[in-house]
Parts: C-alpha cells; structure tokens; sequence
C-alpha cells in the first residue's frame, strides 16, 4: 500500500434541473482517496450519496447536471485523468477496466434470460480480445472462487440464485479487470442482515488481497466501522465530517453523525434500543439558513440558524467537521455526547 492519491475530486457540485427550477443535490463536495484505501460514505437516504458518484463516474442522466468542480483519476503510469472534461470515449474505456461500479440497483442488473457464465464471458471479451474462450471460463471461475461462489453457477440463470449469490456475482463482475478503484452503492441494502455483514467481511478481505481503491456507500455507519479507513458522512449534498473510521465510530464530532450511530445497531456486541434521529431528511428547495441539520439538531445554538458552519480539519487531527460546536469560535461547553472522546485526550498536548 502506498500514499498515493488515486482520485481528488475538488468543489463539487451537481444540480437536478436547471435555472430556478434546479435543486443542488450535491453541494461543493471536495476529498482525496488513497490508492488501495477505502472511503466509506454514510448518510441517510436522500443525502446525495448515489449522486455523487454517478456524477464522479459520469453515470449522471437528466435532469442532473455537473455545475462545478474537478475531479481527478491518477494511474499509474499513465499520468492524471480529468473526468470531467473527457470524452464519453474515453471515459468509457476507463468503466469496468479502470473504474467500476456497483449500483444500487445491482440486484435487478443481471438479464433474467441469460446464464451467469454468459455475463462473465462478455465483460471479458469486450476488455481483453485476446483471452481464449477456455481462458475467459477459467477466469470466470477464479472471480467467483473469490466471491465464494462454487463454479457450477456459471451454468445457473439469476432466479436461481439467492440475493447474497446475486449480489456476489456483481461484485465479482466489477472485479473482472482488475480495477484500481471499485465503487459500491449501497451493494448491501436490500439483503438480509446476516448477510449484509458477510459480504461486507469479505469485501475488506479481498481489498487486503487485490489491493484496490474503494468508495463505499451504505446508509449504514455501523458497516463501515471495519471496512472503510475513512469514513465521510453526507447531509443535504455536503459533507458534514470526515474522519479515520475508527476516529469517527469512536468520537464522531457532528451531531448528524451522532444519530447515524444511533440509528443502526453495533456491529459486534449488545443491541441496544436505537434512537434514530428525529424529523425528516432536508427538502433541497427549501434548505434552511445556516446549518442544514440545525432543524433537527438537539443542540443547535442561533448561529446555527444563521450561518452555514464551514468543514474545517481540527488542529492535529485528520478530523474535520462542519459544526459551530467545534468551531474555534465557540466558547461554551460541548455536549457530552459529542465530548467524550475530547475528555479522554484532554490530558494530552491540547
Ligand atoms: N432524477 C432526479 N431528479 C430530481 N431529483 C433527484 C433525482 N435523483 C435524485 N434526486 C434528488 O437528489 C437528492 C439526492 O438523492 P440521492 O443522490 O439519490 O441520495 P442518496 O443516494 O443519498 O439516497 C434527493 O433529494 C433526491 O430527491
Ligand atoms: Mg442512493
């Protein structure tokens, strides 16, 4: 594993509609993604995760549209790619063998008609003209040893198989060129539990083994506490905190944060009642002045109300929030909710 940047993408924004009828889903969004590193992005639903990384990978269809910022792929060897300014051709060529994608929707991506083997074969020899028949079967069946699936279900249709099998045989499919960085939306959501934390175990163990970069979005923080190094979390389109992911599980600074954590239960150990965070999700037309969570937010003060909190780094720390609370200018008392990891350290250089 390296230091190496492998994706920087700077002031983004995206717009569903256009002039007064457009609402901004994803709002000045900038960060780095580490070659070989995970970023998980957490947020509930309607947060502008999905778009995001339709609008990074150019999935984007009407009426979204890209309105500023710059998003940048670095290969190796091959020098820096400008996603936004490149052609359709050449981002193309870049989708499933450099960058690939696992949306949402994957459970009802497979064609009911056709035989797994059959979507293997073709992801293969569209990239690579020049593996044999027999090699492109071979590599086919490497994909799903390492999904853990036996070969035999090559020869099954996708009605045959279960929603974890399904889901397995897409995340090996975005496997099958061996990309550099591979994103995942949501590839978990509609399964059960059990399941939902299997693949997820065997999602990080094959990062270990590939070596590959990943963004990973679920509205599920507790999913990402083992999987992901950083840990971004979205509300109304921007990004609220940023952190290590064990920094954030163990002392998330924003509130929203807070009741993300509170809203799913712990991967390992005792399930507690879960509180969930009350109100509703943001109306894009109507965003509130200042903070878009101060609405909802237990502890909003009347600067929340009046002025959007900037994302700013903490000194010394990787962790950077948008919250008055944490805002140098604030002279009150954190709650101890969102404190008691500060308490911890307070013996220390600060
Ligand atoms: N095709 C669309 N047209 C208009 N608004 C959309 C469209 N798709 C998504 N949105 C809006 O953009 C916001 C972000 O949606 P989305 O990116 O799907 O969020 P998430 O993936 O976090 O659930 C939501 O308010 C949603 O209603
Ligand atoms: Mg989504």
């Amino acid at each position: 594993m390296t230091d190496k940047t492998i994706l920087e993408v700077q002031n983004f924004d995206v717009d569903y509609g256009y002039g007064d009828a457009a609402v901004r889903a994803v709002s000045d969004v900038s960060f780095t993604l580490g070659a070989s590193k995970v970023l998980g992005v957490a947020g509930e639903s309607g947060s502008g995760k999905s778009t995001l990384v339709y609008g990074l990978t150019r999935l984007l269809r009407e009426p979204g549209v890209i309105v500023g910022g710059e998003v940048k792929f670095h290969l190796d060897g091959e020098g820096e790619f400008d996603i936004l300014s490149a052609s359709e051709e050449e981002i193309r060529k870049i989708r499933w063998s450099h960058i690939s994608i696992v949306l949402q929707s994957a459970l009802s991506a497979l064609n009911p008609l056709r035989r797994i083997g059959r979507e293997f074969d073709e992801v293969l020899r569209v990239h690579d003209a020049n593996l044999s028949k027999e090699q492109r079967r071979e590599r086919s069946e490497e994909l799903l040893a390492l999904v853990g699936l036996r070969p035999d279900r090559l020869r099954r249709f996708p009605h045959e198989l279960s929603g974890g099998q399904r889901q397995r045989i897409m995340i090996a499919m975005a496997l099958a060129l061996r990309p550099e960085l591979v994103i995942m939306d949501e590839p978990t959501t509609a399964l059960d539990v059990v399941t939902q934390r299997e693949i997820v175990s065997e999602l990080a163990e094959l990062r270990r083994q590939l070596g590959f970069a990943m963004i990973f979005i679920t509205h599920d923080l507790s999913l990402l506490v083992e999987l992901a190094d950083d840990i971004m979390v979205m509300y109304a389109g921007q990004i609220v905190e940023r952190a290590p992911a064990k920094e954030l599980h163990d002392a998330p600074r924003h509130p929203y944060t807070l009741g993300l954590m509170n809203s799913f239960p712990p991967l390992h150990g005792e399930r507690t009642e879960l509180e969930g965070i009350p109100g509703s999700p943001p109306d894009l037309k109507a965003l509130p002045t200042g903070c878009p969570f101060s609405p909802r937010c237990a502890f909003a003060m009347d600067k929340c109300r009046q002025e959007r909190p900037p994302l700013v780094l903490e000194v010394g720390t990787e962790h950077s929030v948008a919250c008055w609370l944490h805002d140098s200018s604030y002279q009150g008392a954190v709650p101890v909710e969102l404190s008691k990891r500060l308490a911890k350290n307070s013996g220390g250089a600060q």
